[in-house]
């Protein structure tokens, strides 16, 4: 039996990096219903059909998580499809780097929209119904860029806010059997990652002490324990997952 038997799960930014990681990790994990949020349906729907040819299991579905509207519409749609959901993981996100003197106001405004905006427009939908049903496991991708980084104040606010929203939201909700927790990755090997130039790609594995960067799945497994049962005892969290590069 799976660790997430009978669970129904919501992912966002699941077309691709680390988001396709845990849908797919859920989806070995046996979760009942997964459903991939992500602004590319295409890719949403053909990663979906990648990991569970069956569709049964597996949904790809558009979603703009920044736009409030757009993401009350679809989650309202998920609820009518499937009653309830149990995991919700907040994984969408995007980069706009730039140094903070040369910052264009949209730089700053999509990335604090996408990253942090999100949870509030995914999180004041679920959580009352998680609320009711007594039951609920939320987990957000946080970075090790929180704790600062060049190039990306914009992200490190956005993130070191994802972190203070989990711990505050944790504090409310534990007394409803409610867990929120987080993850910051560092290095790990995606497009988004990609996009870092080449020399402060590797100047950054240097400095991590496993020597190496990591892959989606070696998130998606952090994710998955802290979205099942087997972390019942853990809320406020936030857990590195980034082979040692920061340790707080
Ligand atoms: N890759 C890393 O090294 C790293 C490090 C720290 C944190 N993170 C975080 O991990 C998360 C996933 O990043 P990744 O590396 O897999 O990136 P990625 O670019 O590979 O995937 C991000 C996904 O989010 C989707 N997305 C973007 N904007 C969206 C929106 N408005 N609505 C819905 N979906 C949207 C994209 O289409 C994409 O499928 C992000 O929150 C990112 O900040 C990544």
């Amino acid at each position: 039996m799976g660790k997430l038997e009978g669970k129904i799960a919501v992912v966002t930014g699941g077309a691709k990096g680390i988001g396709a990681a845990v849908v797919k990790r859920f989806f070995e994990d046996g979760a009942a219903h997964i459903i991939s949020l992500d602004i590319d349906r295409e890719r949403a729907e053909a990663t979906a059909k990648e990991i569970d040819p069956s569709g049964k299991i597996v949904a790809g579905m558009k979603c703009d998580v920044g736009s409030e509207a757009a993401t009350a519409e679809v989650l309202g749609r998920v609820y009518d499809e499937y009653g309830r959901v149990d995991i919700l993981v907040n994984d969408a996100g995007i980069t706009r780097d730039a140094m903070f003197h040369k910052m264009k106001r949209d730089q700053w405004d999509s990335v604090l929209n996408v990253n942090l905006n999100s949870l509030y427009n995914t999180c004041r939908v679920v959580v009352p119904r998680m609320r009711e049903q007594y039951y609920g496991k939320i987990v957000n991708v946080c970075s090790s860029s929180a704790w600062g980084n060049v190039g990306q104040t914009n992200y490190s606010a956005s993130k070191g806010a994802v972190l203070g929203f989990t711990r505050s939201l944790a504090k409310e909700s534990g007394g409803k059997n409610i867990t929120v927790n987080c993850v910051a990755p560092a290095q790990i090997d995606t497009n988004m990652a990609r996009a870092m130039p080449e020399n402060i790609a590797a100047m950054a594995v240097k400095l991590t002490p496993l020597g190496r960067k990591g892959q989606p799945a070696e998130v998606a497994s952090v994710i998955s324990f802290l979205s099942s049962d087997d972390s019942s005892y853990v809320t406020g969290e936030c857990i590195q997952v980034g082979g040692g590069f920061l340790m707080v």
